[in-house]
């Protein structure tokens, strides 16, 4: 162990997990509990010109049928991320209009599901059908609209006079395919009124907080009398942080027939109606002078949203971070497609940003016969070149040293198709990774120790298989001087003291400092060093618990310092020509993530994260029908992504330094970052191998015969 690395204690969630005993959304068992099953559209484009429920209404068992013509009354929300946050704008069943396959046109609730489902299957839809936009060649783009208040446009220099004057110049359009999140555990959500007033929720929710805060929105009624209430999370990555509509319709619907009910997606309707990685269409130029040193960096990327949602895949955003220019420009623009909503999907925008600019690097370190290792060392960033702020605890050098170490680049052989082995080509490739360090202000956290000796600590974050309650149980354990089996941990209760959302990879770095305080007063009310002495205190007192809350104090550094963390991917690939199958044979990322909590946990964040990114690389797009527009894959069979057998043994190693400038913890977070850069190290070993360069992925066997 050392200052950056902690211990490695196993996950406090792992037992109840694989033996079943943890429980998710749909499977709290509520009284007298009836089910709701989605009526969609067969259509993406048009308008419902008669919608008959009559058949359905008269099948056994059927409670209610909800359309756009008897909607349950549902409230606009501010949608603002500080009021309300719903992923979809446009209310359900608002109106007759359908923008996408899939969109929801009904909600059939009987007393069984079985029962739910053979009645929406019985409403008859009679369409006024248009032709829908699902050609990316054929939409109208408009300039992306800015995120979180940062417009997607940057300029700085004269790029087109940097262009000119480079010695070398590459030109390369990288394409994206449409992603699912392909989560285990499905979309599901159930709605408990008691009277008209107060509502409890069990979804599987990735911001406690804020989902509590738009139902109050979406009923107008105080957040107080919304209990939302999220144990466990089988998977998220993105598509769990805001209310859909189903959700919306269901917590509606069960506040006018004032039964709780449940709604569970199928994978089928997950494709339209529970987010996606939008597919992003990205154009870079990179000018160099023959040493190798960048003199303009030009980045364009396209991406798609539904008409009724503007959600941006923002992929510039991560490039003036990477590499130093004088001349850079930045630009984003959006089509609309009658597609599904898409929504934030692990690492949004650095995730295709990267593999753009990292292949672009790749092609043009070929370009000038410069190691790419060494290209990147060459045009390292000094500050961030939007805000002109310094990187605090960078150490990107070190990553992409000890990675090139660790894996042997030194040995790399110069020219492509250069090895074999047992009849297939081999190649070797390398990328950078980089995600912004994110934190959330008002973060709380109770903490309790009890005369029997052990310690809760309670706060309303959640676990979305991260290891939130492992790296949480492990801080308290080491403030405390109590073993971790003595840490008790409650999440995922409204209930409970805001403790942030898990998005942005930003929970660990919100929500540890407050764990660390709340348990450091709790010793000061004891007035003990350890929780041994504490104890004896307590029970000298008679009292039950030494308890206090707490929340992580001071903006420690926010102006001054540009906070990212950085990496490196180093990966070799085997190429069968013959029958054109491509495998990863060897992997190892280095990371600087400022201190990590968890060692164990932390790499199986990045394992997860490089996992994600062969499936990424390798597999995975979600396809529409051009003519229906309905997704074609529909199914975690349908939709293909690795299995054990595809993945090799993954390297993790992390270096660098606490950043103690970030936080009191000098803790980051390592929830995305290990999906960046995974794709343009894969392509660019395929390149190595192979000398096709391929730049639209996925890169499927069709792509190297
Ligand atoms: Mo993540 S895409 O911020 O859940």
């Amino acid at each position: 162990m050392n200052q950056v690395t902690g211990t490695s204690i196993s996950r406090k969630d792992g037992r109840a997990k694989v033996t079943g005993q943890a429980t998710y959304a749909a499977e709290h068992q509520i009284p007298d509990l009836v089910h709701g099953y989605l009526v969609t559209a067969t259509i993406a484009c048009g308008k419902i010109k008669s919608i008959d429920t009559q058949a359905a209404e008269k099948a056994p068992g059927v409670i209610g049928v909800f359309t756009h013509k008897n909607p349950p009354a549902v409230c606009k929300p501010a949608n603002d991320f500080m009021t309300s946050k719903i992923c979809e704008a446009r209310l359900p069943l608002a109106d007759d209009q359908i923008y996408y396959a899939g969109q929801i046109i009904g909600l059939v609730v009987a007393d069984t599901f079985e029962r739910a489902r053979h009645a929406a299957h019985l409403v008859e839809v009679e369409y006024a059908t248009q032709e829908p936009t699902l050609d990316p060649n054929k939409v109208t783009y408009k300039e992306a609209p800015s995120l979180f208040g940062q417009s997607m446009k940057f300029e700085q220099g004269d790029c087109g006079q940097g262009m000119a004057d480079a010695a070398v110049k590459i030109t390369a359009t990288y394409k994206t395919s449409t992603e699912l999140h392909a989560q285990m555990e499905p979309h599901a959500i159930i709605a408990h009124w008691q009277d008209t007033d107060t509502l409890t929720v069990y979804e599987p929710s990735q911001w406690v907080t804020g989902s509590q805060n738009t139902y109050a929105d979406l009923f107008q009624i105080p957040p107080e009398k919304v209990r939302i209430i999220t144990p466990f999370i089988g998977g998220g990555f993105g598509s769990k942080a805001f209310p859909w509509p189903h959700n919306i319709l269901c917590a509606s619907a069960a506040r006018q027939l004032q039964i709780p009910l449940k709604v569970v997606l199928s994978r089928r309707q997950m494709t339209a109606n529970a987010g996606h990685r939008s597919a992003t269409q990205q154009v870079i130029s990179l000018g160099a002078n023959a040493d190798g040193s960048l003199i303009a960096i030009d980045h364009s990327g396209k991406s798609f949203t539904s008409p009724v949602e503007d959600f941006t895949e923002p992929c510039t955003g991560v490039t003036p971070t990477m590499y130093a220019a004088p001349n850079l420009r930045l630009d984003q623009e959006l089509g609309v497609m009658n597609v599904g909503t898409p929504t934030f999907m692990r690492a949004p925008g650095e995730n295709p940003g990267l593999w753009a600019v990292e292949s672009a690097m790749d092609e043009l370190a070929w370009e000038l016969n410069i190691d790419p290792v060494e290209l990147r060392l060459r045009n390292e960033t000094k500050k961030n070149q939007t805000d002109g702020l310094p990187f605090s605890a960078k150490d990107f050098a070190q990553c992409l040293r000890v990675g090139a170490e660790q894996f042997g680049w030194q040995d790399r052989p110069k020219k492509v198709r250069s090895v074999t082995r047992d009849g297939k080509l081999i190649g070797w490739g390398m990328a950078a990774c980089n995600f912004p360090a994110l934190k959330e202000g008002g973060i709380s956290v109770t903490a309790k120790l009890l005369a029997d000796g052990t310690a809760h600590i309670l706060t309303g974050a959640n676990d979305m298989g991260t290891g939130t309650y492992t790296i949480i149980a492990g801080t308290a354990a080491e403030v405390l001087g109590l073993p971790a089996e003595q840490v008790r941990v409650e999440l995922g209760d409204s209930l409970l003291p805001n403790g942030g959302m898990a998005g942005g990879s930003q929970m660990t770095a919100s929500l540890i400092p407050a764990v660390m305080a709340a348990c450091q007063e709790v010793l000061k009310i004891a007035q003990a060093d350890t929780a041994q002495s504490a104890l004896a205190k307590l029970h000298q007192s008679g009292k039950p618990a030494f308890e206090a809350t707490a929340s992580a104090t001071g903006d420690e550094g926010g102006k001054k310092w540009s906070f990212q963390s950085w990496g490196a991917h180093f990966c070799e690939v085997s190429v069968d020509e013959e029958i054109a199958r491509l495998r990863i044979e060897r992997w190892v990322s280095v990371m600087n993530i400022g201190r990590v909590m968890n060692a164990k946990t932390a790499a199986s964040q990045v394992r997860g994260g490089v996992i994600m990114g062969i499936g990424q690389a390798l597999m995975e797009e979600c396809h529409f029908d051009p003519n229906i527009g309905y997704p074609v894959v529909y199914d975690l069979a349908t939709y293909h992504f690795p299995s054990h057998a595809d993945i090799p043994r993954i390297q993790v190693t992390f270096v660098g330094e606490p950043d103690y400038n970030f936080n009191a913890a000098g803790v980051r977070g390592v929830g995305e970052i290990g999906i960046t850069g995974v794709c343009a190290a894969i392509a660019n070993a395929v390149y190595h191998a192979t000398g096709k360069r391929v730049r639209s992925l996925p890169i499927t066997p069709d792509k190297l015969l």
